[in-house]
């Protein structure tokens, strides 16, 4: 059963919950000629907006993103980067954005370490200026508008700049995660989160207590950054007066200052480049390749599950369960040894998604738990390294659009951590991106690690942006989520859902997430009213019996998902956030 959407995304939020179906669920949401898809009711108006005013899926990003910049900062914004995989329905073409932040000319291997070769903590480094990769989302913004939009800039900026002045109600989400970083800083020593005075006053009471949801948020600052970047173009942040600022701010931080120069923004790049395609049982998955581990990740997953009969099983069942998880010990061994940034070192791509080699990465899969995967031998493999194996937290955000003319655009964007590295230039916040690289430039043996800093590198991502397409090449399925080093389970799950187990777009984020990242295999704890029918809890038994240490916890995605049928759109948003559907 589904909702026809004949208005706009905020009605149609509310009404996902209205529906009586079994559990109260969310239910999908249809539409006819376009749809958008974001973590926020606001962002996904905006978004709407410009489809319906005739507006591009470019054009519609823009809108989607500079909102979100503002009303779910912790997420996403002008300061942090992005990937996209967009398909293009003029030319029948995909390619990846790559809008990624990179490290400052500067940037040395060792810059996580102290004097005495040892890590200087993650909320340390985090907190810093050593953190700030250079932005990348606002030159994004522009090489995406001059490419592919079709409405002027300053009318896809408006919605923000509408909210920035007027004001808007700050979420529970938001409230909350400033409360939760409040709580780290530690009595009678400086504070660390939030240490920037501009940061804590604007999200905090005079009281210095996160500011309560509803609260009225105005951010004139950004509304006048946004009015820059429509007036100047992507220069007005990569130089001049704003560029200045964030070198000021990078290079005086409270904490530990970095060392960005006038020079890495003015040089800072977009890269276009080819996308990751596997093969998945007649559908082709197109995903984000280097420096994102996400496209040959996904793709290794689902490439590893062919050679099982899924179909056969129960989705929230041992056996879907066990064999998901050891398809992501195995993607996950591989991507912390091999992928990093390619244009910094060899990353055996096509040999990490040939189907031979899968399918002996699949021979490896028996019916109890593997253990911690090693790290197999693809076609074109680089000689020694070490792996990166560290788990990074999740200030991301996920974007699906389709447009009236079929263009599609699948957008993971970030700041890295919760609110970025907490500091405030011009009503957005610095990205903490950098923290992506491994801290230590070696492992134990001594062997360079792929993904160690280096000057100018991008560090590694997870964002597994993806567009599915059927077997006459038309765009089937956009998807993608937020969660730190869990998108790639979470994306990968989302399109198994599909296609495996004939889900739509709802059922599929509403069903509970299972995984494993070459660690514990992790279990959803019940939502209820968000996530069901099935309880992932109700494995553990069986699973733990196969072998698998189980953890059950709360796994926050945030995906958004479009399937394209013949009539329509098929929409889905995770309630696990703030996920909402609009569109006509
Ligand atoms: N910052 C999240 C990621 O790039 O995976």
């Amino acid at each position: 059963m589904k909702w026809k959407a004949l208005t706009a995304s905020v009605c149609l939020a509310t009404a996902l919950y209205s529906t009586a179906w079994a559990q109260d669920l969310p239910q999908a949401v249809s539409t006819e000629r376009e749809m958008v898809v974001t973590a926020n009711p606001l962002a996904t108006a905006a978004g709407a907006k410009v489809l319906n005013n005739g507006g591009t899926a470019a054009d519609a990003m823009i809108a989607v993103q500079t909102v979100l910049g503002l009303v779910e900062p912790q997420s996403s914004g002008l300061g942090g980067g992005a990937f996209i995989v967009y398909y293009d329905a003029e030319t029948g073409t995909t390619t990846t954005i790559d809008a990624r932040e990179k490290a400052p000319a500067a940037a040395t291997e060792d810059r996580f370490l102290d004097d005495g070769g040892n890590s200087i903590g993650f909320s340390n480094a985090w907190q810093s200026g050593l953190s700030v990769g250079v932005p990348g989302v606002p030159r994004m913004m522009e090489l995406m508008h001059e490419r592919y939009g079709r409405l002027p800039m300053d009318r896809l900026i408006a919605p923000a700049i509408r909210l920035a002045r007027g004001g808007f109600e700050l979420t529970e989400r938001t409230s909350s995660q400033v409360a939760g970083l409040l709580a780290r800083n530690v009595a009678g020593e400086p504070r660390l989160f939030f240490r920037d005075p501009t940061a804590f006053a604007y999200f905090t009471t005079p009281d210095g207590e996160a500011k309560p949801a509803g609260t009225l948020m105005r951010n004139r600052p950004y509304a006048e950054t946004l009015a820059s970047l429509a007036r100047q173009g992507a220069d007005a942040f990569y130089t001049g007066p704003i560029a200045a600022d964030i070198v000021a701010a990078v290079t005086g931080d409270l904490n530990i200052p970095g060392d960005m120069a006038l020079a890495d923004l003015a040089g800072y790049q977009v890269i276009e480049r080819a996308p990751v395609c596997v093969d998945y049982r007649g559908h082709e998955v197109c995903g984000m390749g280097p420096p994102s581990s996400g496209g040959i990740a996904v793709g290794q997953m689902l490439g590893i599950l062919q050679s099982f009969d899924l179909s056969g099983f129960e989705r929230v069942s041992v056996e879907a369960a066990h064999l998901f998880a050891q398809a992501g010990r195995l993607a996950f061994a591989d991507r912390n040894f091999y992928v990093a940034d390619s244009d910094f070192v060899p990353v055996p791509v096509a040999g990490l998604i040939d189907d031979d080699y899968l399918a002996s990465r699949a021979a490896l899969i028996g019916p109890t738990d593997m253990g911690t995967a090693s790290p197999g031998d693809p076609p074109g493999a680089f000689g020694a390294a070490g792996p990166d194996p560290t788990i990074k937290s999740s200030g991301t955000s996920h974007v699906s659009i389709v447009d009236r003319d079929g263009n599609a655009l699948s957008m993971t964007t970030t700041v890295e951590s919760s609110f970025g590295n907490g500091v405030m230039v011009h009503g957005f916040l610095l990205n903490n991106e950098l923290t992506d690289f491994s801290f230590s430039p070696t492992d134990s043996a001594g062997n360079p690690v792929a993904n160690r800093v280096e000057a100018g590198k991008r560090p590694r991502s997870s964002m597994s942006p993806s567009i599915v397409f059927d077997d006459g090449g038309k765009v089937e399925i956009v998807t993608g989520s937020p969660g730190g080093s869990r998108i790639i389970g979470y994306t990968a799950q989302s399109i198994m859902n599909m296609i495996d187990f004939g889900l739509d777009p709802q059922e599929a984020i509403n069903s509970p997430h299972y995984g494993n990242r070459n660690s514990n295999t992790e279990l959803e704890t019940a939502i209820p009213g968000v996530t069901g029918p099935g309880d992932a809890a109700d494995l553990q038994a069986g699973l733990e019996a196969l072998g698998h240490p189980v953890s059950v916890r709360s796994l926050t995605s945030g995906l958004s998902i479009i399937q394209v049928t013949g009539d329509g759109f098929i929409g889905g948003a995770d309630q696990r956030r703030d996920g909402a559907v609009g569109g006509r």
